[in-house]
């Protein structure tokens, strides 16, 4: 087996097999399926960025391949792939050959990348359908549909061209959506390693540092576990909480601040996403406490209501409630909760939703609403149950609970048993945050 690099374990071929097939059932007879590789993106000059494969191709390939397509038909598949030379191994290391491609992928047909446009027209023709992520590449775009053109043309010759060109999300994305039980299981490992990250950073933080020392422990923790930060980590102190993106983390923290961190693993490509927030010293301060609580009791009640047949919807409005009783009883609120609702002023403290489906894309793929209805949860889906409260720095608000941002974020597989709290075990009680503080 070639090294594999560092982001991409293998993948047993039962799973792979099992994803493809399952792909391969869903497709319209006479049809193709072509997913691409990831191109190479590049940081400046001649010095690219980390590779990051593409999620459908790793999904059904395991392959960590820079360059290739697959092309997947109802009863066959094939993987083209540009094969190491020795000067690119010179440079970037081993690169899988065509055995080994095949070793990886479970995919016995393999073909060298320089056969694809020459087989492209043979691959199309009679197709009545083809599936294809349209609109992220116009070179490639344009290879597609003109071959798809020539051949309905060519119609007097016995060519067909597919009649219709169906974007991949209408099947392979709700299929993603499903988790598998391996899925699940690597789901579980990227978040032990963010709930030992986490950990690590609570009992380490204290007045003085900076976040970007909290950051470095985070890197620390992923890089022992050959993961990875599953997106650019947010560790905000103070009034920065309250700036929904910060990822600058360059700021020194203060005693009295709390420290908003959004930050979690991936390996394989499989995503954590996970927020906690806790105090620089030792304690939350009273105000804290009571917006904390607030924010925990309806994440809560979020992952409560999170039941095979919820909606992502139904799921936001019962956090949303509950953030509002907080907001009108702390007196942070002049209006009542059924105003704010009318007006959606509420925006001014929570202006996000409550859950995204997480998976092999930290915002996952599958569609929220069917025939402009929200969806309803199935078992197999994991989303997160992330609701905050992010009080501005304003006149009107009681002066103690200025500037205070707070969310609280887990990821939830929905089953036939209720909702499974993937990272349950990051420390989220203020007793389980301030214990590992002292
Ligand atoms: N970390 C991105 C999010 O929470 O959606
Ligand atoms: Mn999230
Ligand atoms: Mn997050």
């Amino acid at each position: 087996m070639p090294d594999m690099g560092r982001f991409s374990p293998e993948i047993p071929h039962e799973e792979l097999n099992r994803r493809r097939a399952a792909c391969q059932a869903g497709m319209e007879p006479d049809s193709l399926l072509l997913v691409f590789t990831a191109p190479r993106r590049i940081m400046s000059n001649d010095v690219h960025y980390r590779y990051r494969q593409d999620s459908d191709f790793y999904y059904l390939t395991g392959l960590p391949v820079e360059e290739g397509v697959l092309a997947l038909m109802p009863d066959s598949a094939t993987v083209f792939v540009k094969p190491g030379s020795p000067e690119k191994e010179t440079w970037e290391g081993p690169q899988p050959n065509l055995d080994e491609t095949a070793e990886i992928s479970g995919i016995p047909s393999v073909k060298d990348l320089s056969e694809f446009d020459g087989t492209l027209e043979n691959l199309i023709n009679g197709k009545q359908a083809l599936y294809y992520a349209y609109g992220l590449d116009s070179v490639r775009d344009h290879l597609i549909l003109s071959t798809s053109q020539r051949l309905i043309l060519r119609g007097r010759a016995g060519a067909s061209g597919p009649g219709s060109i169906i974007h991949p999300a209408l099947l392979l994305h709700e299929l993603r959506l499903i988790k598998t039980s391996w899925e699940i299981e690597r789901m579980k490992e990227t978040a032990a390693i963010t709930d030992e990250a986490h950990r690590e950073v609570i009992s380490a933080a204290r007045p003085g540092m900076g976040e970007y020392e909290l950051e470095a422990i985070l890197h620390r923790v992923f890089s022992k576990h050959n993961a990875s930060e599953a997106y650019p980590s947010i560790v905000a102190g103070g009034r920065r909480a309250c700036i929904l993106h910060y990822i600058k983390n360059d700021e020194v923290l203060k005693d009295d601040e709390l420290v908003l961190m959004d930050a979690a693993a991936a390996r394989g490509y499989i995503h954590s996403d996970v927020t906690r927030t806790f105090p620089v010293g030792n304690h939350f301060s009273e105000p804290q406490k009571e917006l904390y609580n607030v924010v925990l009791q309806a994440q809560r009640a979020a992952v409560e209501a999170s039941v095979v047949g919820a909606t992502m919807d139904g799921v936001h409005e019962r956090a949303l409630n509950i953030l509002l009783d907080g907001l009108v009883g702390l007196g942070i609120a002049k209006e009542s909760k059924e105003q704010m609702l009318e007006q959606k002023s509420y925006r001014r403290f929570y202006m996000h939703r409550t859950g995204h489906w997480i998976g092999y894309d930290v915002h996952d793929v599958g569609s929220y609403y069917q025939k402009s209805q929200p969806r309803p949860f199935e078992p197999g889906m994991v989303c997160t149950v992330e609701p905050g409260l992010y009080i501005p720095g304003d006149d009107d608000i009681p002066e103690h609970f200025r500037n205070i941002g707070i969310r609280i974020e887990d990821d939830v597989e929905i089953t036939e048993n209720g909702p499974l709290n993937l990272t349950q075990s990051v420390p989220v009680s203020i007793e389980q945050i301030e214990e590992l503080k002292c």
